[in-house]
């Protein structure tokens, strides 16, 4: 009830302008977003880095209507990876790209759009020597998504995707997913969802991420594993083992501030270890999902408030 509460609040205007302006935001959202600009998250960006952490950068923003903006976007992801590119950091980081940020929901054409810039951004990743990974929105985006994705694979073969363990196709999609050279992140799921399409269930979303792990750990991909739940890091360790994968054959994947130190125990492990980190001003969205995630984040937002006050 209050995770939904909070997922309606993320898509509404009114919310936004009210929590934007609220004084202790800013702190609780430098927790989980490097800063504004692209140099603070270079910045940040360097040091996890130099922690021995990868990285996946993602340019805030979302569900745009307005095609200047979504060409706007793919220009700042060129910047960002020509950035990549000179720093050298491209190395050890590659883009996350939010299609709804680059055209997917314009009223006219959108899906084309979307294509022709997410192909700008899959370019600029070619010269600099690193890859690109697509974020998944809500189901209704889903097979928009998967089909951009298989266009982009033709000349791209790398373009990774994100799938959601709590959708109950995603089983089947992990399946068309897991064949040769594919790069897949494997999630639960971050958007309120309809009974009709998600498991709603905490251990049923739980029980449909292992399964879905199987097929991608069995399957001949890169898996990637995104998740900070202690059971399902040990269930993905297990799964490698049991399917002769080395630690280099697959990933664990987390979000900037969320299990640092969990982070750091998988790298001296000796695991690919990648930071999911967002930059950017349009963290509005991003910054709801991560504290509908945990209520705890909710009542600690509510107590730098109150605090204010
Ligand atoms: P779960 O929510 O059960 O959390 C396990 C533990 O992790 C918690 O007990 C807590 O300790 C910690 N934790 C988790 N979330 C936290 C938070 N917000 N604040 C503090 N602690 C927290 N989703 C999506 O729909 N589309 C996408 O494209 C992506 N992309 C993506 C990339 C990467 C790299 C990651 C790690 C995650 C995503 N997600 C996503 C988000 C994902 O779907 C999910 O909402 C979160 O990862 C939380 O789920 P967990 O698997 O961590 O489990």
């Amino acid at each position: 009830m209050l995770r939904s509460t909070i997922l309606a609040a993320a898509r509404s205007g009114r919310c936004r302008s009210l929590v934007e302006q609220l004084p202790p935001t800013r702190a609780i959202v430098d927790r989980f977003v490097a800063g504004d600009r692209l140099e603070d998250a270079l910045a940040v960006g360097r040091d996890l880095v130099a922690s021995g952490r990868s990285l996946t950068l993602d340019h805030l923003g979302e569900d745009t209507r307005d095609a200047a903006q979504a060409a706007a976007t793919a220009e700042a992801y060129e910047k960002l990876l020509a950035a990549l590119r000179e720093t050298g950091l491209a190395e050890h980081a590659e883009v996350s790209v939010k299609l709804s940020a680059v055209g997917q929901f314009l009223p006219r054409d959108g899906e084309r759009t979307a294509l022709e810039n997410a192909r700008r951004i899959c370019a600029a990743a070619a010269d600099a020597g690193t890859t690109v990974t697509l974020d998944m929105e809500d189901h209704t985006t889903t097979d928009s998504t998967l089909s951009i994705a298989r266009e982009l694979r033709a000349d791209f073969p790398w373009v990774g995707v994100v799938l959601q363990s709590y959708l109950r196709r995603t089983e089947a999609d992990c399946r068309d997913f897991a064949g040769p050279g594919s790069r897949v992140r494997l999630c639960k799921g971050a958007y309120q969802e309809p009974a009709s399409v998600a498991f709603q269930r905490r251990e049923e979303v739980d029980r449909s991420y292992v399964r879905c792990l199987k097929v991608l750990m069995a399957g001949e991909g890169r898996p990637m594993v995104a998740s900070h739940d202690p059971r399902l890091i040990a269930v993905a360790g297990q799964l490698a083992q049991w399917n002769g994968r080395s630690k280099d054959s697959f990933e664990f994947q987390m979000l900037h501030g969320i299990r640092p130190e969990e982070q750091l125990r998988l790298v001296a492990e000796g695991h690919t270890m990648r930071v999911y980190l967002p930059y950017g001003q349009e963290w509005y969205g991003y910054f709801m999902r991560r504290i509908a995630e945990r209520p705890a984040n909710l009542a600690f937002f509510l107590r730098a408030l109150s605090s204010r006050n």
